[in-house]
């Protein structure tokens, strides 16, 4: 596949995945311990991408320091800075020296497609001559709050709408789209829509009003955030789903690791259960502890006297001695933990658009 080139959006604010990304870029989220956009990267690299674009905005500091040059994934990353998130297309605009005249695949640095996207690039490159761009498309219950497609008998989009009222099919457009250079004159063609930005959506009507061939194909295992709580466990499951059985850390002779699990270096379980799929970071320490299914420990992790079960807890947080913990998100360097002191209330300090449901 020579010369596809990869454009990845890691821009915009991250303020739907509050509280989390009041510390994090939302494309550096973890699931089962990576960051989001590290799972895009690889899937580009896997499918033969060597260069990539990536869009940059007000959290580029920290998705710079992520990525680095890329080298770690095999790729050769050139940041483009945004100034503001004014829209998919606004990106394609910005990465127009980049991408010169080169097929390319735009992916959303939030999204995740579990299984690659390795045989979309290929069907791409062997696409008949009339085809310009092609997206990829995934059922979904809920299509009004996504672009959705109507497509013809061949699988040939006949037209996009953002967000609609009353979708004309429950396809919704996944965060990648291949593309040719015919895209950038639709680009330069299109105006703001009514909330101020460039849509991708309307670029790629344009191309089918304009004679092009714009063809789809269909996704299952895709995920994307929508910013509420549950949505990121579902992810963070969806990843775990695969994880492969690793211990690099330490277990004493009463700790037992059940299934599909990673412990990685320097982590310690003492008189501790781990009933996967679930990940422990480096430098963990679990005592008297249960981790159960779908669970992702962050780096350097204190678990003592405690359980855990389908839940995400980012890196340096302490939990000691609160009985079950479900269902739940805690951020970096949180500490929870059992008052001793009377008298028995709960006590809290807990950050804005925070959650807390206590038993
Ligand atoms: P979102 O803001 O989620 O774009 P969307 O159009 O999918 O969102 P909505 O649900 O509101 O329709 O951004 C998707 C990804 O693209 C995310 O990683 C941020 C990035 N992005 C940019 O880098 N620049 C931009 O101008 C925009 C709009 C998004």
């Amino acid at each position: 596949m020579p010369n596809l080139k990869g454009l990845v959006l890691a821009g915009g604010t991250g303020t739907r995945l509050r509280p989390i990304t009041h510390t994090s870029a939302k494309q550096l989220v973890p699931l089962a311990n990576k960051p989001i956009l590290f799972y895009g990267l690889e899937a580009l690299a896997a499918a033969g991408v060597k260069k990539v674009g990536m869009i940059v905005g007000e959290t580029r500091a920290e998705v710079m320091a992520a990525v680095g040059s890329g080298s770690a994934f095999g790729l050769e990353v050139t940041y483009l800075p945004q100034e503001e998130p004014l829209g998919l297309a606004h990106c394609v605009a910005i990465a127009r020296d980049f991408l010169g005249e080169d097929d390319f695949v735009m992916f959303l640095g939030d999204n995740l497609i579990k299984d690659g996207i390795v045989e979309f690039a290929r069907s791409f490159s062997s696409r008949s001559s009339d085809v310009v761009a092609e997206i990829l498309l995934a059922k979904v219950p809920d299509p009004h709050r996504f672009g959705v497609a109507a497509l013809d008998g061949d699988g040939r989009v006949v037209r996009l709408v953002e967000k609609p009222k009353d979708p004309p099919s429950d396809l919704a457009l996944v965060g990648v789209y291949f593309f040719d250079a015919t895209i950038h004159r639709a680009v330069e063609s299109i105006k703001p829509s009514g909330r101020g930005e460039l849509e991708i959506t309307d670029a790629i009507q344009w191309l089918i009003d304009s004679g092009y061939r714009v063809s789809s194909k269909q996704i299952s295992g895709y995920w994307k955030d929508l910013g509420h709580p549950e949505a990121l466990l579902e992810g963070n499951r969806l990843v775990l789903e695969d994880i492969e059985r690793r211990i690099d850390g330490e277990l004493d002779e009463e700790s037992i690791v059940e299934g599909r699990v990673v412990i990685e270096a320097g982590a310690r379980l003492v008189r501790s259960r781990v009933r996967g799929p679930a990940v422990i970071g480096l430098g963990c320490l679990l005592e008297d502890a249960f981790v159960g299914p779908f669970t992702s420990l962050g780096e350097n992790c204190e678990l003592r006297s405690s359980e855990l079960e389908n839940s995400i807890v980012l890196g340096g947080t302490s939990i000691v001695g609160v009985g079950r913990i479900e269902g739940s998100i805690v951020g970096k360097k949180a500490v929870i933990r059992k008052r001793k002191l009377l008298p028995r209330a709960n006590r809290l300090v807990v950050g804005d658009h925070s959650i807390v449901d206590l038993a």
